[in-house]
C-alpha cells in the first residue's frame, strides 16, 4: 500500500473515531501512523486530547500520537472556519498542480467535521472547553522544530541561564513553531517575555543563527506567486513558519508523473526521514484568504494583504543593506514565478503597489489603516 494511501486510511479511521465518539466514549480504536508494519490499533483515553494552540478563529487540539489536529471555531467564527476549510482545499490543490510545489509544505487537508450534540459530554472535565464547539477542521499536524534549532534559539536569545533551563524543560515549549519575520529587524529586544511556543524570529536573529535568509525569501516569494496566480487568493493573514520536515511530502500530481520518467522521478519517491529530520518552511492558516478580481481593486486588495499580515515578507526601501538585497531577491523571484503562472500584468502592478505604499509610509502617510 503506498504511504499516501496509508495516510488517507489513517484520516478515514480518525473520521470513524469522531463518529464513534458519539456512541461510545469509553474505548476508541484509532490507527497509529508509522508505516505498514507499524500499523496497529490502540485503545486510548479521551484524556489524551490536548490543546496545542489558540487563535482568534479557534482552538487547535491534537490527540497525542495521532499526527492529526482538529481546529474548532470560537463563537461567531463558524463561517471563518468554513472559509479556512474551503481555502485550504483551493490552496493545497493549487500548490500541488504547479511545478513549483516543492518549495513549501502545508498541513495536509483532512476533512470538515460537524461535532453533533453530546460530542463534548464525554470529554474529561479538566480539558473540557467552556464552549461546546460545533465544527472542526481536521488536518495533519505540523511537527515542532528540531531539538537542535530549539536549543540554538534558547541559547542565543533567552535572557539568563536559569531561564534557559526552565524553558527547555517546559513540555509546552516542545510544541515550538517559529514564525519567519523576514520583514522585521530589531535591535536590543526585550526578551523577558521569552516563550518558545510561538517564536517570532526576526531577520537579524536568523542571521545570528546563520540561517539562510535568501532561501527563505525565495521560497516565500514563489509561494506567494502560487497563492496569487494559481490559487487566485489574496493570501491575507497566512503564516510562514519553520518546523520539522514532514515524514511524507505532498504526493506527486498526475502532471509530475507525466513530466518524469523512472530514472529522474526522485521526488515521486518519498524519503522516509525518521532519523535525519530537518526544518522546512510551512504555510498555514487560510481562514482570512479571499478571492480577488483582475482590476485596480484586486491590486489594492493584494497590496493590503501584504501589509496587513505579520511581517513575514521582506520590505522594500529598507535601511539595512541585507534587507535591501532580500527585497530584491523576493521581488525578482515573485515576478519570475508569477510569469510562469499567468500572462497578466497584475504581478508587476502588485509589486509596484507594494513599493508605492512603502514610500507613502516612509513619507508619513498611508492609504489605509
Ligand atoms: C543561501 O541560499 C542562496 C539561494 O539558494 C544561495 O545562492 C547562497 O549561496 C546561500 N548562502 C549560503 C551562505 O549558503
Ligand atoms: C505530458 O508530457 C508531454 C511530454 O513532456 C507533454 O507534451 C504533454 O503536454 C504532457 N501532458 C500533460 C497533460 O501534462
Amino acid at each position: 500500500m503506498p504511504f499516501w494511501t496509508f495516510i488517507w486510511t489513517a484520516i478515514v479511521r480518525i473520521w470513524t473515531w469522531l463518529a464513534d465518539l458519539l456512541d461510545d466514549a469509553i474505548s476508541i480504536v484509532v490507527l497509529v501512523c508509522g508505516g505498514r508494519d507499524a500499523l496497529q490499533q490502540q485503545s486510548f483515553d479521551l484524556a489524551d486530547l490536548k490543546v496545542i494552540g489558540k487563535g482568534q478563529c479557534g482552538q487547535i487540539w491534537t490527540r497525542v500520537g495521532s499526527g492529526l489536529v482538529i481546529k474548532t471555531n470560537n463563537p461567531g467564527k463558524e463561517d471563518q472556519l468554513w472559509n479556512d476549510c474551503c481555502m485550504h482545499q483551493v490552496i493545497e490543490e493549487a500548490i500541488r498542480m504547479t511545478n513549483l510545489h516543492r518549495v513549501i509544505r502545508n498541513p495536509q487537508f483532512g476533512y470538515w467535521a460537524r461535532l453533533t450534540d453530546g460530542f463534548w459530554d464525554d470529554v474529561p472535565e479538566d480539558i473540557k472547553p467552556d464552549i461546546e464547539y460545533r465544527y472542526g477542521l481536521v488536518s495533519s499536524r505540523i511537527e515542532p522544530v528540531t531539538e537542535g534549532l530549539r536549543r540554538d534559539i534558547v541559547e542565543a536569545f533567552a535572557p539568563s541561564s536559569a531561564i534557559k533551563r526552565t524553558i527547555l524543560a517546559d513540555p509546552d515549549n516542545r510544541d515550538c513553531l517559529v514564525r519567519l519575520y523576514l520583514g522585521r529587524r530589531e535591535k536590543g529586544l526585550d526578551k523577558q517575555a521569552f516563550r518558545l511556543r510561538n517564536f517570532d524570529l526576526s531577520v537579524n536573529e536568523m542571521e545570528e543563527l546563520q540561517l539562510n535568509t535568501s532561501e527563505f525569501a525565495i521560497d516565500m516569494a514563489i509561494t506567494l506567486a502560487i497563492l496569487h496566480w494559481s490559487a487566485r487568493v489574496d493570501a491575507n493573514d497566512v503564516e510562514f513558519v519553520l518546523d520539522r520536515n514532514p515524514i511524507l511530502d505532498m504526493p506527486a500530481s498526475a502532471m509530475d508523473c507525466n513530466n518524469s520518467n523512472k530514472d529522474n522521478a526522485g521526488f515521486l519517491c518519498q524519503d522516509i526521514t525518521l532519523g535525519k529530520r530537518h526544518n522546512v518552511m510551512w504555510l498555514l492558516d487560510f481562514d482570512q484568504c479571499k478571492r480577488f478580481t483582475d482590476d485596480n481593486a484586486g491590486v489594492k486588495q493584494l497590496m493590503q494583504s501584504f501589509y496587513f499580515n505579520d511581517p513575514y515578507y521582506p520590505r522594500p526601501q529598507a535601511n539595512d543593506i541585507n534587507d535591501v538585497a532580500l527585497w530584491a531577491t523576493f521581488r525578482d523571484n515573485y515576478l519570475q514565478a508569477s510569469g510562469l503562472l499567468t500572462d497578466s500584468l497584475m504581478p508587476d502592478r502588485f509589486i509596484e503597489a507594494v513599493e508605492a505604499e512603502e514610500r507613502r509610509r516612509r513619507a508619513g502617510g498611508s492609504i489605509f489603516h
